[in-house]
């Protein structure tokens, strides 16, 4: 198979992992950066260009959209679906999970547990949406951050009032979110492939903080998930249409919460933490939904 990585850099780690396992499968693999992918939209004839030309006729393509370039990378990965190459994941499930708000939106209309969560568009009185969520602590947080920036835990009301002040008076959409509190400063990564749970991690910060990212300093170790959990993340890449996801979860009192649900997740931790070749799953995954399709058109 000729396979296409939809990536900024082959020097990331996530993408490098993908390069060799698709080269040690014996397939022909190319990296194309998307955002210097042009997009030609015309009467039946969608194309990308790629420095100048055409792009390659690749069978399948993998994309690892980053969450600053979701609009350009999403329209590029929406223009190769339309061109009739079999995408590893789809544009809409992408553009579904971003967006924390939407993801979480999708998420509770099929009975998926996740915090309590409140936006607004112009916030007139801080306190009015205090007052709503049963005031403080409390989570605010950016709708598009990644890696902890811009996950705030206001422990008081003032510090409350000023954040969601600052964040609203300078633009920023974010929402303000109940403070799941008996998590602990952990939350569960489930690595789902194609329906099935292929690996899973619990996350904790780091002493004195509440993100568990790994870039805030979070330790990762492999963790067993109760049924309930799995039952959950599965369910959440249905509801969005991911084949290949990173589902995050919070554990509380009344069941697993999900955080948010990941489309381009990293490969390191995981891979790292729990040992299993995940890189190599998600393109044996290619194969399969490849053979699936030249099956289909013969
Ligand atoms: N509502 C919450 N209650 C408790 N901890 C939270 C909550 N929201 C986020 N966190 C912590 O902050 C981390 C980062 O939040 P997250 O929403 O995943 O943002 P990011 O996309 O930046 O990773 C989570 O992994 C979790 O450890
Ligand atoms: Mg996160």
């Amino acid at each position: 198979m000729y396979i296409g990585i939809l990536s900024r850099s082959i020097q990331l780690y996530s993408t490098r992992a993908l390069f060799r396992a698709a080269q040690a499968r014996g397939h022909r693999v190319r990296v194309f950066d998307y955002m210097a992918c042009d997009i030609l939209v015309e009467d039946n004839k969608p194309s990308l260009i790629y420095g100048a030309e055409p792009i390659p006729e690749f069978d399948a393509f993998i994309p690892r959209i980053g969450s600053s370039f979701t609009f350009h990378g999403v329209s590029v990965v929406r223009q190769l679906e339309r061109m009739g190459v079999t995408a590893a994941v789809h544009s809409d499930a992408i553009a579904r999970s971003r967006d924390k708000l939407m993801c979480s939106q999708y998420l509770v209309s099929e009975g998926i547990g996740v915090p309590k969560t409140y936006f607004s568009h112009d916030v007139e009185d801080p306190k009015f949406i205090l007052d709503m969520m049963g005031g403080t602590p409390i989570i605010i947080k950016l709708l598009e951050g990644t890696h902890g920036v811009g996950v705030v835990l206001a422990e008081n009301y003032k510090t409350a009032e000023t954040v969601i002040e600052t964040f609203s008076k300078t633009g920023q959409k974010f929402v303000v979110q109940e403070y799941i509190k008996e998590s602990g400063g952990a939350d569960i990564r489930a690595f789902v492939v194609d329906g099935e749970i292929i690996a899973s991690m619990r996350r904790s910060a780091m002493e004195g903080e509440f993100r568990s990212n790994l870039h805030r300093g979070g330790q990762a170790a492999v963790y067993k998930m109760s049924e309930e959990e799995k039952a959950t993340a599965l369910k959440a890449c249905e509801v969005l249409g991911l084949k290949i996801a990173g589902v995050d979860m919070l554990q509380s009192e009344r069941g697993p919460l999900i955080l948010e649900v990941n489309a381009s997740p990293g490969l390191e931790g995981i891979t790292t933490s729990t040992k299993i070749d995940v890189a190599g799953k998600i393109i044996d995954y290619v194969e399969k939904i490849h053979v699936a399709k030249t099956k289909l058109s013969v």
